[in-house]
């Protein structure tokens, strides 16, 4: 069994290391939209659009949400096309089709209320422990931690723990929002400092809290180098069949996989790098893309359809880039 030392100055109530994030976080916080809001379905937007997809990315986004979907009803009751299109250049796309499905449940079994309480969270697609942990507090001060991948580094460092376990991580997490007297504020704060100064490559000098920490100034590089994920290089002709009135031909991606579910031109994945170099290279997580143009003529094959303004459908960015660079 796990156990964690002690120490009032680490882990007290009120205690010093808490005293000192909360009141850097009041003073130096970043200045977010979702941060001056309890409305519980404002707070389940921002994080899910924030669990993969960075702060700048997410900021004009958040806001053009609530224009298309001001409420759950409406989410509930629009096309998974519509939803896609509204999630178009934020990454993950399974996130979008989990929001659908989960304002729809929450029509159907919570009369439209989002629901107020962990477990009932946790019925739905695409909310974990750490998303609820996150919502709950921030909407109904519960005690609830967050223990997101920057969270679980902060905690790690802190005890000096490089190898520590999730089911130890909770622990430690539950422990130092038990002590902190600000729930809402502290999970802010937790993420605030591993998003900034508690990054994978640490800035120790600029932490708030590098007094009570058992890793500071001391991270090994190794550990760094641990967590980079390998990249896997991919090769893929994109067929761009172009109609001067009907548009670009578009087929839809299988619903599982890259792009699942979105809209692009035919594509043929190469076993290797074609001798030419790729019209455009798109980054994701795990893969490098390395897309290939090539236009043809006549009347294409397969299924798909002719679009004449690719604005009104859900295109991955990879995809507009490469359309683009050929005459968008
Ligand atoms: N990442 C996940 N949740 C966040 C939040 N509420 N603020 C900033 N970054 C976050």
């Amino acid at each position: 069994m796990f156990s964690v030392l002690c120490d009032e100055q680490f882990s007290g109530p009120c205690s010093s290391r808490a005293q000192a994030l909360l009141a850097w976080y009041r003073k130096h916080a970043r200045d977010l939209p979702w941060r001056h809001t309890v409305d519980p379905y404002h707070i389940w937007i921002s994080e899910i659009m924030l669990q993969q997809t960075q702060v700048a990315t997410v900021l004009p986004r958040y806001a053009a949400w609530f224009d298309v979907f001001p409420d759950i009803a409406t989410l509930a009751a629009a096309r998974l096309d519509a939803v896609l299109k509204a999630w178009e250049g934020l990454g993950y796309y399974r996130r979008a089709r989990f929001i659908h499905a989960a304002a729809q449940y929450v029509v159907e079994h919570q009369a439209g209320v989002f629901p107020g309480d962990v477990d009932t969270m946790l019925k739905l697609p695409g909310i974990g422990r750490s998303t609820a942990g996150a919502i709950s507090s921030f909407c109904f001060g519960t005690y609830t931690p967050v223990l997101d991948g920057n969270v679980k580094r902060v905690l790690a460092r802190w005890h000096g723990l490089p190898d520590v376990k999730d089911r130890a991580l909770w622990q430690l997490a539950q422990q130092a929002i038990d002590a902190s007297g600000e729930p809402d504020t502290w999970n802010q704060a937790m993420m605030e400092l591993g998003a900034t100064a508690c990054q994978p490559k640490p800035a120790c000098g600029h932490c708030p809290v590098n007094g009570f920490c058992e890793s500071s100034f001391h991270v090994a590089a190794a550990g760094a180098k641990r967590d980079s994920i390998p990249v896997l290089d991919v090769h893929w002709r994109v067929h761009l069949h172009r109609h001067a009135e009907r548009g670009i031909w578009l087929t839809r991606r299988p619903e599982t996989g890259i792009w699942a579910g979105l809209w692009t031109p035919p594509i043929t994945e190469l076993s290797e790098a074609p001798d030419m170099p790729p019209t455009h290279i798109h980054l994701l997580t795990h893969r490098r893309i390395h897309l290939y143009a090539e236009l043809l003529v006549g009347q294409p094959e397969g299924d798909g359809q002719w679009v004449p303004d690719t604005r009104t459908l859900a295109l991955p960015t990879g995809i507009h880039r490469l359309l683009e660079k050929h005459g968008g």
